[in-house]
């Protein structure tokens, strides 16, 4: 069992003692270091798709919208299916195309912290953690005010889709909350292929190659509710995280204070030290050996990336929080050709919400009570982080 509130001397014992070690309770092998990780998504034999896992493909076998939906998603796919959708995806969110985004995501930041601190208290999580990446969806998808609001109650809820081992009720909710966006999001996406504009869901349904592949509408609605289930609550975690990792390390906050243009290291730093995304697991293909053991096709491994980001053999003194750390190559993104698609999108919107947190940190606290850290297998989360006027 790894602790909630404090996991890191749990990752450290099993990275030092047993880098690969089967775990009976949830049926895997955990890898804990920085090698085994790289080994494990960039190797070759490994799958993404729950079929390949007897455990979980009855998880995934349940004919729910929901699941199946997202069961059709990149994530969940291996080649040459991903290796198609994923070149088909690319553009709109390489680095470049997403620099065009700034002055948009820069106003959403403005937007979404202009009423902050009127009250002398702020949840980081509820006010800024969530709305901001909900918030940059909504501009990019241009959905209108009834479909902000839809996708402002039910993404939240899709969660559960990503969660290790979800109970039966996060599971139903997520289905019924993917079954309402697709409700939702269908005749706004075939609205668009007819009258193309300039918004995401009218890019995703033009992309095509030289060979005339194209996505069908089936694929673009599952990859737009992939983005906002994969992007909402990492990013939330990032900002979240960040925050609070800042507040406890004042040495660094006010060095980025001093020096904003630090802000791109520090965001970096921050996903290598609190990394959002907990796991990432594949089942095996073929039988082989990995740290001393034998393993299986069809058995399932994790990676626990919040312990293979404090690998020492990767990371000089990892447990120091170090935000002018160079070159800080973490895989909280992941790596290999499930690299996330999202990451230059949630670089920017964490950087551009941290340059515009960072003047207003100086008048603000920690509350006394300790933030909340949630109880998840999959997410390094906060459930929320109360500020208070200094
Ligand atoms: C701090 C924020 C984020 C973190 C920590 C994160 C983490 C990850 C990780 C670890 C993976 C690899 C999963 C695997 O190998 O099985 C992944 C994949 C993915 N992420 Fe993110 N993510 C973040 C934000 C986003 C955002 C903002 C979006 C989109 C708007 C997004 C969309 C995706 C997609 C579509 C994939 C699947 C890529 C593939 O399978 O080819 N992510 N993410």
């Amino acid at each position: 069992m790894i602790p909630t509130v404090d996991p890191y001397p749990t990752y450290r014992a099993l990275r030092e003692q047993h880098p690969v070690c089967w775990d009976g309770d949830l049926d895997a092998f955990l890898v804990s270091s920085y090698a085994g990780a790289s080994a494990v998504l960039r190797g070759p034999g490994w799958s993404s798709d729950p079929n390949r896992n007897p455990a979980l493909a009855a998880r995934f076998d349940r004919a729910e919208l929901g699941t199946q939906a997202l069961g059709t998603t990149l994530l969940t796919m291996d080649p040459p299916d991903h290796t198609r959708l994923r070149r088909l995806l690319t553009p709109p969110f390489t680095p470049r195309a997403i620099d065009a985004l700034h002055a948009r995501i820069t106003a959403v930041v403005k937007a979404a912290l202009a009423d902050l601190g009127s009250a002398g208290e702020v949840d980081v999580i509820a006010e800024i953690g969530y709305p901001i990446p909900l918030a940059v969806m909504c501009e990019l998808l241009d959905v209108d005010i009834e479909g902000a609001q839809l996708l402002r109650t039910e993404t939240p809820k899709l969660v559960g889709m990503l969660e290790f081992d979800p109970d039966e009720e996060a599971v139903l909710a997520a289905e019924e909350a993917t079954a309402s966006l697709a409700l939702h999001l269908l005749p706004i996406l075939g609205d668009r292929r007819r009258r193309p504009g300039e918004d995401l869901a009218s890019q995703l349904l033009g992309l095509g190659d030289d060979d005339g592949d194209a996505l069908a509408l089936d694929e673009v609605l599952a990859t737009t509710i992939l983005l906002l289930t994969a992007g909402h609550e990492t990013t939330a975690s990032l900002i979240g995280n960040g925050v609070l990792t800042l507040m406890e390390h004042p040495d660094q906050l006010q060095l980025l204070q001093r020096d904003p243009t630090l802000i791109k290291p520090a965001i970096e730093e921050i996903l290598r030290f609190e990394c959002p995304a907990k796991i990432v697991g594949r089942s095996n293909l073929i039988d082989r050996q990995l740290g001393g053991h034998t393993i299986r096709a069809g058995q399932r491994v994790l990676v626990l990336l919040g312990a293979v980001n404090r690998d020492p053999e990767q990371f000089r003194d990892p447990e120091c929080f170090d935000i002018t750390r160079t070159p800080a190559p973490h895989l909280a993104f992941g790596a290999g050709p499930h690299f996330c698609l999202g990451a230059a999108l949630s670089r920017a919107e964490a950087q551009e919400t941290l340059r515009q947190l960072l003047p207003l940190l100086t008048e603000w606290r920690l509350a006394p009570e300790a933030p909340a850290w949630r109880v998840s297998d999959s997410f390094r989360a906060l459930d929320n982080l109360h500020l208070v006027s200094a």
